[in-house]
């Protein structure tokens, strides 16, 4: 056994350092019985008929037998309106052999459902109204059209490519089928995997359904891929469809449509007129299609352009998964805002983050003893570089046993906690859901004591290989395991300290190393009796609720922090998720934006890359065009693995390092604002960074633009991702009457589409829009935690009309005192030549910031004084200058609580 776990774990070593990903190690889908199946489903006309003749209305819903026709087997549809304009379609058997899997704990509640109208009834079609959404269910062939006011927007099995699996037969009458099941799938792949996925299931059991979008140009969604984030077209060129299977996948390729961490199974069909979504909720494996007509009907195109016939564009999008029900829910927009809100309501939003967590984290893999923690947090500072909280990776435990430390190399946790703490730093380790099969290990012996192990098929406690070697993974589907797991946090508790250590959850698809694909076998047991097949994309998304809990639990004053490597829908609400083990190439440093916009897009805001990439050693320029760009997306973070040189910023020449160091002190100058959406982000359910096409739904030239981001609507970030690079070409969206105040000179630009922006090696392209209010801090200090009493500086970017506004969210940064109303949510607003602010709610919070400094960007010429009136100050005359095009209005001195004006003179 030690020589098998020895070469598997010097394989996986191995894959860790010879960059490429082993493909073979993962499907196709012509190597899955089941992908295979639904994607041979032929479209045409479907052999699902609904039995309208026996409809059952409710207030809320209908519901109707819908028959395979072919297979005389019925089922039951329930079509809900929900609240927020959104359709719920529900389909299950109607007396399944077995109970099929329904998916818990993803959806932030029970959906608040809404009155919807039967307008129409007979035995072909029923239409039913909700607000101005209708959803109009034909009997034969079976289809559901949804309707926006009178505009045809998705059609579900549209294609006819509809179909639940049946459970035909018990258990054990299956044995045969599957066992030729299995013999139809031997290849290569299956045999490789045979040993460890030698399951007895219970027959085919997936579930299929085709959305048709009409008219839509572009489809996004579905994270997580290494991709662009307008969705291909799978099939042409044989790509692969689009894989939802949380995986460990060793320094994955980028422009692909392979599996990875994570699955986020909703997609937002889009159009310049309209924007729907689609929520798939299955926790099973599952393979989704992409048809979109720009790239399907080149030829028809051509015939229609000849014709002199114009073809409507659309997009259709065909899911199919292993096991589970239909739940789809149906996201009636009608503009990209509409739908990432509607999705919001349902699976939920990031809460709150201590503000501490928005700045700079330094990680390796590993930081090897308690004094290379502090040495490089004083490196640091001698180096004026600020950062915040300092990472542990696996070796900081005793022997990867989690929830205990290394007794030589991390004997002081409590001192070493107390050194960060007292200069405003934080902690973060890893903790991992396997378990060290070792004797003595508390952990390990508690789980086998008390049944907490996930079982094989035949009822033994499984066991996989990690990084400890021999482990078994507790099965967290038990209440039971989730309460005693969940009560392991209080054990990272130590008193007297102002910060608490919080946690990376790493490795929690599963990973398992000598597991089928790197993962658990699907035939393994959870609570319930359920097939790990059923659940596999969630156990991560429950692994970090529990981290989630724990943490509150152990300190209910502090708002948790988590990150996470897997995730499914409604992570958000536990974690922040990261893109896993990249590489310190270009191509991943540009993959960075498109896949933090889809997780954006898909809930799961707070998202980063490893700055730098994870694999590999980056040339200095790379790595700090790395740092330029991760300073634009939520979560920033620098990570490298154990093999890679030291890089933190402080090692290189004294021009990489001055670079770097602006780059950073530029993210903390823009904290305020990144803190403030944030908090907009939990209250409203709008992401965090956002693609041009959400900001600007009318543009059909910014459907493909995925190498820019939006913090909120203010800024906008274009990356570089090549080396030598001497322009960029920036799109600037909004027409001439927009602008854009280059933040470098403050120099404005029209919205006039792209645009031909000089760049050097000393920053790269960003921009405040004309019409926002944004506000900074702009001293330089060593942590966040030292700049909660900092003056703050407002930056007024005027558009065409002279006018602007934005807002500000203030508290104590950590506790949830907010929501007792301890907080101040302001409102800037500029017009008529006066700056005026005013809270947005009426809460307080005591806070004693003032306003240092007033940047006016596009300001009017010939300023020569401005005037401050408050309740405290009176009128005070305050001294103006300009600095290029900018006016500035130094030493307001009002508090940032108290209303005020400021005029120009
Ligand atoms: C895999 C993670 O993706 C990586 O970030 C981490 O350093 C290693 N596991 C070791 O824990």
């Amino acid at each position: 056994m030690h020589l098998v776990w020895r070469n598997i774990f010097s394989f996986f070593l191995f894959c860790h350092i010879c960059l490429a990903v082993v493909k073979d190690n993962f499907k196709e889908c012509e190597q899955s019985s089941f992908c295979r199946r639904l994607r041979n489903l032929k479209p045409g006309d479907s052999k699902y008929v609904l039995n309208l003749n026996n409809l059952h209305v409710s207030e809320n819903s209908v519901e109707t037998e819908l028959w395979n026709s072919e297979e005389n087997v019925k089922f039951k549809l329930v079509l809900t309106a929900l609240a927020g304009d959104m359709f719920r379609v529900y389909a299950d058997e109607v007396s399944p052999i077995y109970p099929r899997y329904r998916v818990q704990g993803v959806l932030n509640g029970e959906p608040q459902v809404e009155r919807l109208d039967v307008l129409k009834r007979d035995k072909d079609e029923v239409i039913v109204q909700s607000g101005d959404n209708k959803a109009v269910l034909k009997s034969e062939p079976f289809k559901i059209e949804f309707y926006k006011a009178s505009n045809l927007v998705a059609v579900v099995n549209g294609r006819g490519l509809f179909d639940i699996e049946h459970l035909r037969t018990k258990k054990s009458e299956t044995e045969g089928e599957e066992n030729s099941l299995q013999k139809e799938d031997a290849g290569a792949w299956e045999e490789n995997f045979k040993s460890h996925h030698d399951s007895k299931p219970r027959g085919p059991e997936g579930v299929s359904l085709d959305i048709h979008f009409p008219g839509a140009l572009r489809i996004y969604g579905l994270p997580e891929h290494a991709d662009k984030l307008a969705l291909r077209t799978t099939g042409l060129g044989g790509v692969e469809p689009y894989r939802l299977y949380n995986l460990d996948v060793f320094e994955y390729i980028v422009d692909s449509t392979m599996a990875l961490y994570g699955a986020v199974p909703v997609v937002f069909a889009h159009s310049t007129t309209n924007t729907v979504g689609a929520f798939w909720l299955n926790a099973a494996e599952t393979w989704v299609d992409i048809k979109n007509s720009k790239d399907q009907n080149v030829v028809s195109s051509l015939v229609n352009l000849v014709s002199g016939q114009a073809s409507e564009s659309s997009v259709d999008a065909h899911f199919m998964s292993e096991s589970g029900v239909v739940d789809l829910f149906i996201l009636m927009g009608p503009k990209p805002k509409d739908c990432a809100k509607q999705y919001t309501k349902l699976t939920g939003v990031a809460p709150l983050p201590q503000y501490y967590t928005l700045a700079y984290h330094q990680c390796r893999w590993n930081y090897i003893t308690e004094d290379d923690v502090t040495t490089v947090v004083k490196n640091f500072d001698d180096y004026n570089m600020p950062v915040d909280t300092m990472w542990l990776d696996i070796e900081y435990t005793d022997g990867k046993k989690y929830f205990t430390w290394d007794p030589i190399k991390f004997a002081h946790p409590d001192q070493m906690l107390k050194n960060l703490s007292s200069t405003g730093r934080n902690l973060v380790v890893i903790i991992d859901p396997h378990v060290k099969r070792e004797g003595g290990y508390f952990l390990h012996e508690e789980a086998l004591a008390n049944d907490y192990y996930v079982k094989t098929k035949d009822g033994n406690v499984y066991e996989g290989w990690c990084w400890p070697g021999s482990s078994s993974y507790p099965d967290f589907f038990n209440p039971t395991v989730f309460n005693y797991y969940k009560g392991l946090y209080s054990k990272l508790k130590y008193e007297n300290v102002d910060s608490d250590v919080m946690i990376w959850n790493d490795m929690n698809e599963p990973s398992v190393f000598n597991g089928p694909e790197i993962t658990m076998p699907k035939d393994c047991l959870h609570y319930g009796g359920w097939e790990h097949r059923h659940l596999h994309n969630i156990y991560g998304i429950v692994y970090t609720a529990i981290t989630y809990e724990g943490l509150l639990a152990r300190n209910p004053n502090k708002r948790p922090f988590v990150l996470t490597r897997a995730h499914f829908a409604g992570s958000q609400r536990f974690a922040a998720v990261w893109t896993g083990d990249n590489n310190a190439d270009w191509k991943h440093l540009a993959a960075s934006f498109p896949m933090c916009l889809s997780e954006a897009l898909a809930g799961i805001s707070f998202c980063g890359a490893d700055v730098g990439g994870f694999f590999n050693n980056p040339e200095p320029e790379l790595l700090q065009r790395w740092y330029q760009a991760g300073i634009w997306l939520p979560f920033f973070r620098a990570h490298a693995h154990i093999d890679t040189r030291r890089r933190e910023p402080y090692l290189f020449a004294e021009d990489i390092r001055n670079r770097i160091r602006t780059s950073l002190r530029l993210r903390y100058a823009h904290l305020p604002l990144w803190y403030t959406v944030f908090y907009e982000h939990e209250r409203f359910g709008e992401p965090v960074i956002r693609p041009l096409f959400y900001e600007y739904p009318n543009d059909s030239e910014v459907i493909d633009i995925d190498n820019q981001v939006l913090v909120a609507d203010s800024v906008l970030v274009h990356l570089i991702s090549e080396p030598g690079a001497t322009t960029a070409n920036v799109y600037l969206p909004g027409g001439r009457s927009t602008y854009w105040y280059d933040i470098r000179d403050f120099r404005k630009r029209e919205g006039n589409g792209f645009t031909s922006v000089p760049v050097n090696l000393d920053s790269i392209p960003v921009f405040y829009k004309g019409g926002s209010i944004i506000s900074r801090k702009n001293r330089p200090r060593r942590a966040s935690t030292l700049m909660h009493k900092d003056p703050y500086s407002l930056y007024v970017a005027l558009d065409n009309n002279k006018s602007a506004k934005g807002t500000l969210y203030i508290d104590d940064n950590e506790s949830f005192e907010y929501k007792k109303q301890k907080y101040l949510y302001l409102q800037f607003e500029f017009k008529n030549n006066e700056l005026s602010s005013s809270l947005i709610d009426n809460t307080d919070y005591e806070s004693v910031e003032w306003i240092e400094r007033v940047v006016i960007l596009g300001a009017p010429t010939e300023v020569s004084k401005a005037v401050i009136t408050s309740k405290t100050l009176g009128s005070v005359d305050l001294e103006t200058h300009y600095e290029g095009d900018a006016l500035i209005i130094r030493k307001p001195g009002v508090c940032v609580r108290e209303a005020f004006v400021i005029k120009l003179v």
